[in-house]
């Protein structure tokens, strides 16, 4: 027997699924027995909790839908591998229950805090001389891996935050000066701000864009954000401002603390930022008197698979089957990368790098790709983001809305 499971892990995506279809397809192609899946993540394998993916991939049109499924299809965990010092139990029963379904491969799609987990097991596997591969496969909407030139799942991302930047752009355009209305729309993407700065891929010839982007990249100042906004209140009828959850002001509180609310914290000990839109927009609107609206794109934005970038669908599932070519080969503690070989035509090519280097990093956007002075992108970041937002896949409707596959 030759047996691959595979498990998603952290924030979903819009196009997480099609690296477990990209999975399935080429581990079957490998001749692999059997292609189980974790359900919730590690967390669940470690209950003993997965499925046989033949008893819906088998189905041609299954894996059509799985494409056009948002989500985590599998279901997803936030769950921190604890070291082997502190708990070798945990380590025995991972192992014992690889060993017990013949399991050789082990692939964990996820962003920098799943990558640890590969890191772990197969740190342990080596040293413990177990056969075992254990190889990672990127996912973030977040996109802040490092080595990879981007990550699956932020393409769609960015497409749904471009598109519902411009249409809030339309909408707010509606009034005149009279009715002035200053729109602040948070965007996710925790300490990296590749998701805000996609508001600037609003743009275009029917579009003036987004008046400011504020990203975790450059301290937030609250004084010189009331400075802006005053000026264009004279200047413009509407106003929209794109902010990320992760800004901070100069004295390191993120600015949806600055309510003084305290906030939830994972078991990565990552903060949970929300709500910095909406504090914002009550400053904004005691210190100018101007009418707020405070819009949080939130679970919208990482869910919306009914426009997800198919350029991202693609490459979701061409990680998801170098993943499992390289387990094969018998590679280990690594990562799947994606590798821009140019940008126009946009070419794009997967390679593998040592999972050391890319566990619990974080890749910022470079400070010479930020306007700092007028809080916009320059161009370098509309070339390196616009062709990881091409192309559509239709979703299949059912009474007039998208489907999706589910377990049973
Ligand atoms: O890791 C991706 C992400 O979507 C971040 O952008 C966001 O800050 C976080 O997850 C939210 O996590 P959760 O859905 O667990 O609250």
């Amino acid at each position: 027997m030759k047996n691959i499971i595979v498990g998603q892990s952290g924030g979903p995506t819009a196009v997480i699924n099609s690296s477990i279809v990209g999975v399935y397809k080429k581990a079957k192609e490998l001749g692999y027995d059997h292609v189980y899946g974790m359900v919730n993540g590690i967390e669940g394998f470690i209950k003993g909790n997965f499925i046989d993916l033949d008893d819906y991939l088998k189905d041609k049109d299954n894996i059509e839908l799985l494409r056009r499924t948002p989500s985590a299809f599998l279901g997803s965990c936030r769950y921190k591998l604890p070291k082997f010092e502190s708990d070798p139990e945990t380590y025995k029963r991972i192992f014992q229950l690889l060993e017990d379904n013949e399991i050789d491969t082990f692939l964990y799609t996820g962003g920098n805090d799943s990558m640890d987990t590969v890191k772990m097991l197969s740190d342990y596997a080596k040293d413990n001389n177990k056969p075992q591969r254990f190889m990672g496969v990127p996912k973030t909407i977040d996109n802040d891996l490092p080595i990879t030139d981007h990550c699956p799942g932020y393409g769609s991302c960015a497409k749904y935050i471009a598109t519902s930047i411009k249409e809030i752009i339309r909408d707010n355009e509606s009034f005149n000066k009279s009715r002035l209305t200053v729109c602040i729309v948070e965007i996710m993407g925790r300490h990296a701000g590749w998701l805000a700065a996609a508001a600037a891929l609003a743009k275009g010839d029917d579009c003036s864009g987004v008046d400011a982007i504020y990203l975790p990249e450059t301290t937030f100042d609250l004084k010189e954000f009331l400075n802006l906004i005053n000026d264009l209140k004279y200047k413009k009828d509407s106003i929209v401002i794109a902010v990320s959850e992760g800004v901070k002001t100069t004295d390191g509180r993120f600015v949806c603390e600055l309510n003084d609310e305290d906030l939830a914290v994972d078991a990565f000990g990552h903060k949970q930022l929300s709500g910095c839109a909406t504090t914002l927009c009550h400053i904004v609107a005691k210190e100018t008197g101007l009418k707020t609206r405070a819009i949080e794109l939130s679970t919208l934005q990482r869910a919306a698979s009914h426009i997800a970038s198919l350029t991202d669908i693609e490459e979701a599932e061409a990680v998801g089957a170098r993943a499992v070519e390289e387990a094969n080969k018998g590679n280990t503690g690594m990562m799947v990368t994606l590798k821009r070989e140019q940008d126009n035509p946009y070419k794009c090519t997967t390679d593998v790098f040592d999972v050391h280097h890319i566990a619990n990093a974080e890749k910022k956007i470079p400070l010479e790709w930020i306007d700092l002075e007028n809080h916009q992108m320059k161009d370098e970041f509309i070339t390196y983001a616009r062709p990881l937002i091409m192309g559509e896949l239709t979703p299949i409707f059912k009474d007039g809305v998208p489907t999706h596959l589910i377990r049973k």
